[in-house]
């Protein structure tokens, strides 16, 4: 099968076409025929292996352990190990696995779900890691209620784009973080108010928010502490300038800290990857609720390309490989 495969952690440029071998599954794993692969900015890490805690985290120390990229996926069952019992042959699927950018991929039942019957295979694609996440950071950690304040910084990316409506769906005012050409975006996806963080400090507004959905860009505690409520939560989901140890997580960690000696609530979390997470997804977008940003989509060969522009921060959402 074609595949894009990578011998050593770096740039775009490490990445290849190749022909290899078809995965083989295990016992608890379905194989998918891949129809379109999702950009998420845990592609790019991988690629690059930084920040180094993932090479840790088992992914390769000298070099990737699985050279093929790509871990959203969407696309139709091929083939179901001996213990898989939800799914079966022909069957519409998306979810997270190993190798999304080929035309074959395996995944782990538990980690797939039926494709939402009103999207096409790039739509579904862009929703495993991005929404799921979205969803974990607005629903479990942030536990928005109707009515609430939600600011969202990071709002015109992949997870935020898929923040700001399920924030929306749940009942919130919502206040969307962008940069002055998504500003836009941010508006047509149902944001009630977007601040252009070019032109305006968050913090520095006299707005108070229930909950923050930290996403990007690194705010400090100062800063995030002045703009939530009293008994407020930020969910710090995100950031890309954490440096190339630990990618932020100190950052991260620091706070939750903090969190133990005020009243304010700060917490983080780790995506987790479930079925049952796309499950409720699905019926969120199947209602008309939430629909995936698709900036544009590539072909498989030209992954490189797509991955530059998620690199040089230029995408809107979401991109697809169609496959
Ligand atoms: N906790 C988890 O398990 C988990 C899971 C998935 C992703 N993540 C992390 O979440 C972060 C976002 O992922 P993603 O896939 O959404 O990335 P993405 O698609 O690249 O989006 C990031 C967005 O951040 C915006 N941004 C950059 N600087 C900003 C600033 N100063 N203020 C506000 N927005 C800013 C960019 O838009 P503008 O051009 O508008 O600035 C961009 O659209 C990454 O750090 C990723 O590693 C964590």
């Amino acid at each position: 099968m074609k595949a894009i495969v990578q011998d050593a952690y770096g740039s775009a440029d490490v990445l290849e076409l190749r022909d290899i071998a078809k995965p083989t599954i295990g016992d608890d794993e379905v194989l998918v025929r891949v129809h379109a692969a999702g950009v998420d900015r845990g592609v790019w890490h991988l690629m690059t292996g930084q920040a180094y805690l993932i090479r840790l985290a088992g992914y390769g120390v000298r070099r990737p352990r699985n050279p093929v990229r790509g871990r959203e996926v969407a696309g139709r069952v091929e083939a179901t190990g001996k213990d898989v019992t939800r799914f079966q042959p022909g069957d519409e699927v998306m979810g997270t696995g190993e190798g999304s950018f080929a035309e074959y991929a395996r995944a782990r039942e538990d980690k797939l779900a039926p494709k939402p019957a009103n999207l096409t295979f790039e739509q579904a694609a862009a929703v495993p890691i991005s929404a799921s996440t979205a969803l974990q950071a607005v629903r479990d950690k942030g536990q928005v209620q109707p009515g609430q304040k939600v600011l969202i910084i990071g709002a015109s990316g992949g997870v935020g784009t898929f923040a700001v409506q399920l924030a929306k769906a749940f009942g919130a005012e919502v206040t969307g973080v962008s940069s002055t050409a998504k500003v836009d975006l941010v508006r047509s996806i149902g944001a009630d108010h977007v601040i252009d963080y070019t032109r305006e400090d968050f913090a520095a507004t006299p707005d108070r928010f229930d909950v923050i959905i930290d996403i990007a860009g690194n705010p400090s505690l100062s800063r995030l502490r002045r703009a939530l409520t009293a008994t407020g939560t930020a969910v710090v989901t995100g950031g890309e300038e954490g440096g190339s140890l630990t990618g932020g997580m100190n950052r991260q960690l620091g706070f939750v800290i903090v969190s133990l000696f005020i009243r304010q609530r700060l917490t983080m979390f780790i995506n987790k990857e479930s079925g049952s997470n796309l499950e409720r997804l699905t019926e969120l977008i199947e209602a008309g609720k939430v629909m995936p940003s698709i900036d544009r989509t590539y072909p498989l060969d030209q992954v490189p390309d797509a991955m530059r522009q998620l690199d040089a921060g230029k995408v809107r959402g979401k991109i697809a490989i169609t496959i």
